[in-house]
């Protein structure tokens, strides 16, 4: 089994990280890797990308509590490890989903508990030697917001997702800057999302001095998919988005230690 797959999906609002995250989740554990999805996103897509369940009340929030000085900590008995064995739910092919939970109608206060545990839980995961072999896939939201390490202290490489748009490089651009002033070693692959044309891949990697890991084309079947409220594996196995993730899982395969 290989092992150091400790990977962050990141990317613009809209790029397609969580189509991606979701499809690249189960097909990996479609080869035999044991696969865990973390869906810090509280509008959660890769859990609906995933096809699997969104609970009305996000599991986490019996995890954490505030003890003294008001500060948040686990309860009882629980650590990272114990939360995910816990609290994490099972997603299509095996793939196992832990979700910070969504906003409800009151906004995150009622599901603070679960983004404190969450937090916590990703920040602990580094260390916790039963995860050691499997491959950890994080879908973060849009923007560099959440990429400034705190929200994927666990990732070895960033797969970042980018449309040939003006607004998508410029993202990513700053995304790459902040990932690596905080730290220099960060892997990258590059995913251009939605090419169209010849010349929209080698302009995204030209533009970001990155290379191309994989190149995903536009494909109708995403948005049917969408639209059927299916997972794009479960809706059109046979789509181009599928065979160009792939690819991808080829390319982290290889580039990860054996
Ligand atoms: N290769 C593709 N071809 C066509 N449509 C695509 C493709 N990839 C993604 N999309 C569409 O782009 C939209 C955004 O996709 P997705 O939700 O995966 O992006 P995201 O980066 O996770 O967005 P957010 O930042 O809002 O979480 C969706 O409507 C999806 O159908
Ligand atoms: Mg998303």
């Amino acid at each position: 089994m290989l092992v150091d797959m400790r990977l962050a999906v990141v990317g613009k609002g809209g790029a397609g990280k969580s189509v991606i995250a979701a499809t690249l989740a189960r097909t990996l554990a479609r080869r035999g890797h044991r696969v865990l999805a973390l869906d810090s996103d509280p509008l959660p897509g890769l859990s609906l990308s995933l096809g699997a369940d969104v609970p009305a009340e996000p599991p986490l929030l019996a995890a954490a509590e505030r003890g003294e000085n008001n500060r948040w900590r686990f309860i009882h008995g629980v650590g990272p490890v114990r939360a995910i064995q816990r609290y994490a739910t099972d997603a299509p092919d095996g793939v196992r989903l832990l979700q910070i939970g969504k906003v409800t109608r009151e906004g995150m206060a009622p599901v603070m508990a679960a983004t404190q545990a969450f937090y916590m839980t990703i920040h602990g995961l580094g260390r916790a030697a039963t995860f050691h072999d499997w491959v950890i896939l994080g879908d973060l939201p849009a923007g560099p917001r959440q990429t400034a390490f705190d929200w994927a202290p666990y990732a070895e490489r960033y797969v970042l997702v980018v449309e040939p748009t003006w607004q998508s490089m410029l993202t990513a651009r700053r995304i790459t800057r902040i990932a690596r002033a905080a730290r220099a070693e960060v892997e990258m692959s590059l995913v251009v999302n939605k090419v169209a044309g010849e010349q929209d891949a080698p302009r995204v990697a030209d533009f970001l001095d990155l290379p191309v890991a994989v190149a995903v084309p536009v494909d109708e079947g995403v948005r049917s998919a969408e639209r059927a409220g299916a997972a794009l594996l479960d809706h059109a196995p046979d789509s181009p988005v599928v065979r160009a993730v792939e690819r991808l899982a080829d390319h982290l395969e290889g580039s990860s230690i054996h």
